[in-house]
Order: structure tokens, then sequence, then C-alpha cells
């Protein structure tokens, strides 16, 4: 039997949650990656309703803003002052009906049949759900659909056995028959009622004639002062309905989540199904225990997930890529065959073959193509990383452009903000930067260019031309054994130099190394010489310079390089 599309689905998520202690409203709180009212919404929209309708209440404004930005053709309704799920269910079908009659007038071009008989829902199925049951999906919702069908029901309400149904509602069946009585909520049950281990999950199918006239004849007459939607039951079958109950052989499927301890618990089921039904779809999944894999996350054959994994959002891994150990992905493409190892990354796509990580940092816009590489210590943002290049090592590519087959050299930086505005640093093709690279962007290195290790990249390189901008080296001999006597560095200084050797100083410099290092405590293996009469000579004025001020010699600026 092919079961008829539902007329209706309506989600019940006005409650409060107070047991979440939260200023996020209960069903925007996220399982899997998903907020448990989308959880719901997946599930209702998995029936292929005619309407879907969400009743909201406490923090209407967010969950408003949540359910039409996931799903815009869902309506709201919102419930007024008056507590229960039986009052959500009023103003749910008194929005259903609203959309009914803005339908029919639509038809006609004009608003003269509002009002007209037709414009009532009164026909079909109605399912109704809360909100908060993130492990609920379509498959649980179609066999109580199918059952409510075939049984002809009134009313049918899915239900589940519990070792300790403290606090739900117990479902009260005839004997014999085994046909639903009602359902009595546990504060307003007898002792006897509350020995009933089958529970209300608050999961039901409604014949919509049956739902819209037992609503109109709810009271408020019990324990919490509520409109019951439970008291539905016992009015369809006074009115000679068929009331039946289906009880649930996964009662995961049906728990609703009240507090951050619940929340945890149906995560770690939900992701221990998400992950058993990759590994049957061909996916190596070395650890489940440590591997989180969000709903809408998709994988291919011969994936392997490495302990420490998780992949959020709407990562897709391709076939035959390995991720992990101890990686997070949130949006992220990892192409074919490619490795991605101890990398932290979002809205990133990896190329085919291409190798991520150890310790890599992927940040938005980053695109890594085929057999490329990001390697160790190395962060990226907004940079296109052509075929075949590599930034392997303890660098940072933002804004950047980078050619194929181009290689970065280690501990580069594309120096890409001024203060105030970004800019752009574009590498060609079959380039080699050296080590130790700053791109100070915007700035522009051609195809098969070439840069000195050290170099600071002001002004472009032109194509195949080799790009350096630090001068030529000058070695200060004997400056440390000068300048730092009494240290560990110049004592090997001295072992270094070969006995007898000229120490290439002046006599009077050699004087004062002495003295300093005596003065430093460390008794000097020659007695010290003479002090010389004549004045002292200096290899050049900034060896004399660095011997008095006792200072390193700084390093050659780009001037002495054309001197
Ligand atoms: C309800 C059922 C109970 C069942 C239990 C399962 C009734 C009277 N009782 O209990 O038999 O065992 O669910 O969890 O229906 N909601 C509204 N508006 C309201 C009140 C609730 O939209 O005025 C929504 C909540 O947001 C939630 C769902 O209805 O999504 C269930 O509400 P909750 O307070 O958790 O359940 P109870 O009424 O205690
Ligand atoms: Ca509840």
């Amino acid at each position: 039997m092919t079961i008829p599309r539902p007329a209706a689905v309506i989600v019940l998520a006005a409650g409060e949650g107070t047991r979440m202690r939260s200023a996020t409203p209960k069903v925007l709180h996220t399982v899997g990656g998903r907020s448990m009212v989308g959880h719901a919404l997946a599930a209702a929209r998995g029936l292929d309703p005619a309407r879907v309708v969400v009743v909201v209440r406490h923090e209407r404004e967010r969950v408003a803003a949540h359910v039409r930005e996931l799903d815009p053709d869902a309506l709201l309704a919102d419930q007024d002052a008056i507590p229960g799920t039986g009052r959500a269910v009023q103003v749910a079908m008194t929005a259903l009906d609203a959309a009914a009659q803005a339908d029919v007038a639509g038809a006609h071009d004009g608003p003269g049949v509002i009002g007209s008989a037709t414009d009532a829902l009164t026909t079909g199925a109605i399912v109704v759900m809360a909100g908060d049951v993130p492990l609920l999906d379509s498959g649980t919702l179609e066999q109580l659909l199918t059952a409510h069908h075939e049984d002809g029901n009134a009313v049918t309400v899915l239900t589940a056995v519990l070792a300790d149904a403290t606090g739900y509602g117990r479902v009260l069946r005839e004997p014999g028959t085994g046909d639903v009585l009602g359902i009595v909520e546990h504060k307003d049950a007898t002792d006897e009622q509350r020995a009933v281990t089958e529970i209300n999950t608050s999961i039901y199918v409604f014949d919509a004639a049956v739902l819209r006239g037992a609503l109109g004849r709810l009271g408020r007459d019990n324990a919490q002062g509520e409109v019951y939607l439970t008291d539905v039951l016992a009015i369809a079958r006074a009115d000679g309905g068929h009331v039946r109950a289906l009880a649930t052989d996964d009662p995961w499927s049906v728990e609703g989540v009240n507090d951050r301890a619940q929340l945890a618990v149906l995560g770690a089921e939900l992701n221990r199904r998400i992950v058993d039904d990759w590994m049957r779809a061909g996916v190596t999944v070395v650890d489940p225990a440590t591997t989180w894999v969000d709903v809408d996350v998709e994988l291919e054959r011969d994936v392997t997930l490495l302990p420490g994994t998780q992949l959020h959002g709407a990562t897709v891994v391709r076939e035959g890529a390995t991720v992990g150990p101890d990686t997070t992905l949130t949006d992220v493409e990892v192409g074919p065959g490619a490795t991605v190892v101890r990398t932290h990354g979002s809205l990133a796509v990896i190329g085919a073959g291409a190798s991520v990580g150890p310790f890599a940092y992927l940040r938005p816009g980053t695109e890594l193509g085929e057999k490329g590489k990001i390697g160790t210590f190395v962060e990226t943002k907004n940079a296109q990383i052509g075929t075949g290049s590599k930034v392997p090592h303890l660098s940072y590519v933002g804004d950047a452009t980078i050619g194929e087959h181009t290689n970065i050299g280690a501990a580069s930086v594309t120096v890409n903000y001024d203060g105030v505005n970004k800019h752009r640093t574009v590498i060609g093709s079959h380039a080699r930067t050296g080590a130790d690279n700053m791109f100070v962007a915007p700035v522009t290195i051609g195809d098969g260019a070439y840069t000195g290790a050290g170099t600071v990249v002001r002004r472009d390189v032109p194509a195949g031309a080799l790009g350096v901008s630090a001068g030529s080296q000058r070695n200060i001999e004997g400056w440390v054994e000068r300048s730092r006597a009494g240290t560990p560095a110049a004592d090997a200084a001295r072992r270094a130099r070969p006995v007898g050797e000229d120490d290439g100083l002046s006599p009077q410099a050699r004087a004062e190394r002495e003295r300093a290092a005596v003065a430093a405590g460390k008794a000097p293996r020659t007695p010290p010489p003479d002090l010389p009469d004549q004045p002292a000579r200096f290899v050049d004025d900034a060896t004399a310079a660095d011997a008095r001020t006792d200072r390193p010699a700084t390093g050659p600026t780009d001037e002495d390089a054309t001197r």
C-alpha cells in the first residue's frame, strides 16, 4: 500500500526548555551539526507533506528566523498565553486554515471566497511531533503513517516502553484489544496508572476531521492547568474512532532532549549511527569513538578517517582520501586520494592527491590544487595554490595566488596587510622563492622567477629574474672574542683558533680582550701582554664601532650592495 502524503506536519517548538539553562532556545541547540528543530523539519519534509507548520512562542524571533532560513516554505504559528500541547496544535490548525484560505483566494484571484466552506483543512492525515527529538527520522514517521492508514485509525500514537517512565504521559490500553483508552499525564495519574511503563512519545498521526472536532472540546481541568493534546485520544475514542498505539523498537529515536546531559548522550548515539552507516558504505573508521561526523557530511568509498577526526557542516571527502589523526574540518572539500594530517580547516578546497599538514591551518578561501602541498606549521587564507605547487614549511599565505609547480621557501610570509587595507600577492608558475621571504603586497612574481633567501620582495620580480634584496655578507673577524669575552662562545672561538695563529687583532684590541676576560672572572691562559705604545689599528670603521659600542654588527644594507 502506498501511503498518501499527509496534509500537514505540525512541529511543536513553543516550550521554553528551562532545564537546558541556556540563553539559546532549546530547539536551536545542535546535535550532529544540525539544530533540533532542523532535525524535526528534515524528518517532516521526508514525508512530503502538503504543509509544515512550526509552533513558536519562547524566543519567538530567534526560532522563527532560524526556521525561515532552513525552510522558507514552513508556516509559523504563534502560541498565545494559553499553555499546553493542545493549545499549540489549536494555533497550528488556525495557521493551516489561514494558509488554505490564502491559497483559495490566490487561486480565484480575489478575496471573495475567504470564509467559504472549502477553506479549512478537514481531510487527510496530520502528523504532530515535538521539535526536540533529534533522532526521529522520516522512516519512523512513515511506519506510523502506514499503520495509521492500514488500520483506518482516527488517531495513531507512537509509544515506547521505558524502564523508568517517570514524568511521561502513560498509555492506557483496553485489555484484550490493546486499543488505546487514553493517555494520562504523570502528574494526573494514580499509583496504578504510574506503574504503566508504556509512554507517550508526543508523536502522533491524527485524522484531520477528528483532530479538528476534538480540539474544540479540550479543557484545562488537570493538575497543570494546561490544554492537553493527549486528551484528544479519549475524545476520539468516545466518538467511536479507532485509537491505536505503535510501540517503537528504537527508544533512542523518540527520546526528547530536556537538559544538556541528554543532549550529549543523544549526540553520541546519533554520531555512532552516522559513523556506522559510513563504515557500511565503504569508509574505514579506525576509532569510531573519537570520530565525529555531522549529518550533512558526505564521504566516498575507501575514505580513511583516523582517530580524533571531526568533520562538520557540508564537508565532503572524496574517494580514497585520508583524514586525520586529530583533524577538524568544517565545510571543507577534500579531493580524491588527498591526505590531511593534524589540520584545522574551514571553507577550503583541497585538490586530488594533495597533501596537507601535519599542523596546518586552512582558513576560508583556501584552494589547494591537484598534488599541491600545504605543509607543516603553515597558515593559509583566501589563497589559490595551483597544481603541484608547494608551501611546505612554517609559512603564512594569505590573499595570494600561486601558479602551478611553484615552490615557496620555508618560513615565508605574504605581508598582506598595511594596517588599513589588504593586498594580494601573485606568484606565477614554476617559480622558486627562497627561504624566509617577505612578499610585501601588492607584489607580483613572474613565471619561472627565483628569489634569494631572506629576500624582502617590495617590487615586482619579472618572469625569469632572480630577485634578491640582501647585500653581500661581511664577516668581522674576532668580534666574539673581543666583544663577548668571558662567554662560552668566546671560549669556543678561542679554542677554535689554531695555537700560535695570529688572531687578527691589534695589540691594543688583544689587551682589551684579556682585561675583559679577567674582569669577567675568567683567568686568561696567557699572561697579559704589555700595552703597546702605538695607537690602535682597526680593520675598518665598522669594526672599530663594534668594538667600542660592544654591540653586534648590524647587517649590511641595500646601499652596501650598490657601493
Ligand atoms: C508531553 C506529553 C506527554 C509525553 C511527553 C513526551 C502532553 C500533555 N503531554 O509532555 O504525554 O509523554 O510530552 O515528551 O502533551 N510545547 C508547545 N507548547 C506548549 C507546551 C509544549 O509547543 O504549550 C512543545 C514543547 O516545545 C515540546 C513539546 O511540545 O517540543 C513537548 O512539551 P514538553 O513540555 O516537553 O512535554 P510535556 O507537556 O511535559
Ligand atoms: Ca519533554
